[in-house]
């Protein structure tokens, strides 16, 4: 069955995370429909009105409604938000456990709905989370996408962009792996206008950007309890690229299938993103030891996700 086009959005779960990527969807105007699920009722109804008393003011219309999974029917994509979150002093990954167990029914109720549109998956551990709602779901993999390292590589562009006096826009660089610990950057292919940016800073300061690329969540988690606004504009922009059929190269959670000589994974990797999802996989030229962390990052996942789906 040819899956479901139009741009309606179905976001589950109106936490911190959900309530801002709705806020971001409705300011920059990128669907027409969005429909606010959670098992708060009472905070969903609210978020709708709140928000809906925005839409005046917004570049262009959207209709907002509170709803249940019945409403997934016609959906073009499904954006997942819902979980436990992470505590100070937990890692993505100890979160595991409770949320695989609240995807199985998530994702159970929005397919009981006839849904055949886009999963885009942001609750941790993200991969882990993104794998199990593939295999939940039956959809085709490129219909199934994470937030993957969409939000470390913006980190690291803000801080790249910090060190050398350019907008974020113009420097280009890559977090791949794991949306977590293991997590890599991609010196060999971080560029200013195709200079390249691992000439220009000692291995002191690359080491040191990285680690605060990776330590970033702790740090905002540990100061105001949650991360919410970058990963929030991060979702809007895989949205968007999906409904507007941008082709364009984001790094979110895709489904290896060989590529990086990985299989049965889903990780962070630079994709081309169009209607239909995930279009590519794109295999960075990875220096030897980038290539052996990525495969330890992916060994990390693959040794949590096996007892859950083996
Ligand atoms: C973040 O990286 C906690 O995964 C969340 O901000």
């Amino acid at each position: 069955m040819e899956m479901t086009l139009g741009n309606k959005v179905v976001l589950v779960g109106t936490g911190a995370v959900g309530a801002s990527y709705a806020y971001s969807l409705m300011n920059q105007g990128i669907c027409d429909e969005l429909v606010l699920v959670d098992l708060n009722e009472e905070k969903a109804r609210g978020d709708v009105m709140d928000l809906a008393h925005g839409i005046v003011y917004a570049p262009s219309s959207m209709r907002i409604s509170f709803g249940t999974y019945d409403d997934c029917k016609d959906a073009a994509i499904v954006v997942i938000c819902a979980g436990a979150a992470q505590k100070p002093g937990e890692t993505r990954l100890d979160l595991v456990h409770k949320n695989v167990k609240i995807f199985e029914h998530i994702v159970n109720g929005v397919m009981s709905s006839g849904f055949n549109g886009i999963f885009l998956v942001a609750t941790n551990p993200v991969d882990i989370l993104t794998y199990a709602t593939w295999k939940f779901s039956g959809l085709p993999k490129e219909r199934v996408i994470g937030s993957g390292t969409i939000l470390d590589s913006a980190r690291f562009r803000h801080l790249l962009s910090e060190e050398l006096g350019a907008a974020p826009t113009s420097v280009h660089g890559y977090i791949i792996g794991e949306h977590g610990d293991s997590q890599l950057a991609v010196w060999s292919g971080a560029n200013i206008s195709g200079t390249p940016i691992a000439d220009q800073l000692s291995s002191e300061r690359k080491e040191e950007i990285a680690v605060q690329v990776r330590n970033a969540a702790y740090e905002i988690i540990k100061s105001k309890g949650a991360t919410y606004y970058g990963i929030a504009m991060g979702l809007a922009r895989i949205t968007r690229a999906i409904l507007r059929n941008e082709q364009v190269v984001l790094p979110v959670g895709a489904y290896l299938d060989g590529e990086y000589g990985e299989h049965d994974i889903y990780v962070g990797v630079p994709s081309i993103i169009h209607r239909g999802g995930v279009k590519k996989v794109l295999e960075l030229p990875l220096d030897k030891s980038e290539h052996e962390k990525f495969s330890k990052s992916i060994q990390t996942l693959k040794e949590i996700q096996q007892p859950f789906f083996s």
